[in-house]
């Protein structure tokens, strides 16, 4: 496979065409929204560089000159042997385009979705080519964070399964295989855990938004860059998982008990939320703490590479 088309130019997008072709990938480009080229190859080579600085080997110029923008959809499908959907999360968007997708490529390629929380099933219903369709859910930025969650539906063929992993390992991607369906597959389940519990314990006034933040920036989140739960309970008992989970398995069912109840997500949550956050970062920062974000996460990948991690 040489030949990747990315649908959509947006933020994931961007990301998605700077990881193929820096993997040496030919990459052919549409969104439906033109405007967005004016911009597109100068944030794409931003995430290039940005890439560079953890692999110094990648080319920055040559991976652009392998980037075709502004190509129709008909063009991308005629010429592309892999196809990443990243247009917007609405469903009936989704649907419509992968119904286009799948009658305008030819039957050997693979599709793809970026989604964030929808099963592939329910985006290519009553599709032809529901076999060669999967989601590929990365987590943002792309080209920084590795993880990419590979979820098939029920009728998704293995051929399919291989095909797509062949491509994300080429990418350099890491691989989560999701083995079954479930909304927000297992990265956002677990990111909606903690944002539901984060709401449940801000809006009933345990802390403020910032001390609740600190939590995470300055305790658990260093631990979890380079482990996750399981690990993590394995190494915090002396005899292991097991014996973490005889000492402490209790306090746990206990918290569960009272995690139940549905955290407020309305506007006025939002209201109140966005004039505490605003207090901190002044809404004219926020472009800036996100260059920031990229800054140390790279940083965080390489002290992970040079220390053997992935
Ligand atoms: N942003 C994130 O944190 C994140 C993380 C993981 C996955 N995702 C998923 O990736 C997808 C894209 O998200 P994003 O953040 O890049 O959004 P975005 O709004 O930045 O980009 C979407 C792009 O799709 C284009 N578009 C709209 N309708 C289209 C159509 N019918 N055909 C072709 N292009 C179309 C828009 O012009 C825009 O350029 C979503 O499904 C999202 O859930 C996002």
């Amino acid at each position: 496979m040489t030949n990747v088309g990315v649908i959509g130019g947006g933020l994931i997008g961007a990301s998605w065409a700077a990881i193929f072709s820096k993997s040496g990938f030919n990459v052919y480009v549409y969104d439906s929204h033109p405007t967005v080229f004016e911009t597109y190859i100068k944030r794409v080579k931003l995430f290039l560089e940005e890439l560079k600085s953890i692999d110094k080997d990648i080319n920055i110029e040559e991976s652009l000159d392998r980037i075709s923008t502004n190509v129709s959809i008909e063009e991308l499908c005629s010429k592309a042997d892999y196809i990443q959907e990243s247009a917007p999360e609405i469903l009936s968007v989704k649907q419509e385009l992968f119904a286009r997708l799948d009658n305008l490529s030819p039957e050997h390629v693979v599709i793809g979705s970026s989604s964030s929380a929808m099963p592939i099933s329910k985006i290519t219903q009553n599709l032809k080519g529901q076999h060669r369709c999967i989601i590929a859910h990365p987590a943002n930025p792309p080209h920084l964070i590795p993880c990419v969650e590979i979820c098939p539906g029920p009728n998704t063929s293995e051929k399919t399964i291989e095909k797509a992993k062949e491509i994300f390992n080429n990418s350099g991607s890491s691989i989560v295989n999701v083995k079954k369906e479930v909304d927000g597959f297992i990265l956002n389940r677990l990111q909606g855990a903690l944002l539901n519990e984060a709401m449940r314990l801000y809006s009933k006034g345990y802390a403020n938004s910032d001390e609740i933040d600190a939590t995470i920036r300055d305790g658990l989140g260093l631990r979890w860059a380079f482990m996750g739960p399981f690990e993590t309970i394995d190494l915090n008992a002396p005899g292991g998982i097991r014996d973490y989970m005889s000492r402490y398995g209790s306090i746990y069912t206990e918290m569960a008990k009272n995690q139940t109840e549905i955290p407020d997500w309305s506007d006025k949550m939002g209201e109140k939320l966005e004039i505490e956050r605003r207090k901190i970062l002044p809404e004219n920062q926020l472009e800036g703490r996100a260059k920031k974000r990229n800054l140390l996460l790279k940083s965080l990948r390489k002290v992970k590479i040079e220390n053997g991690e992935v």
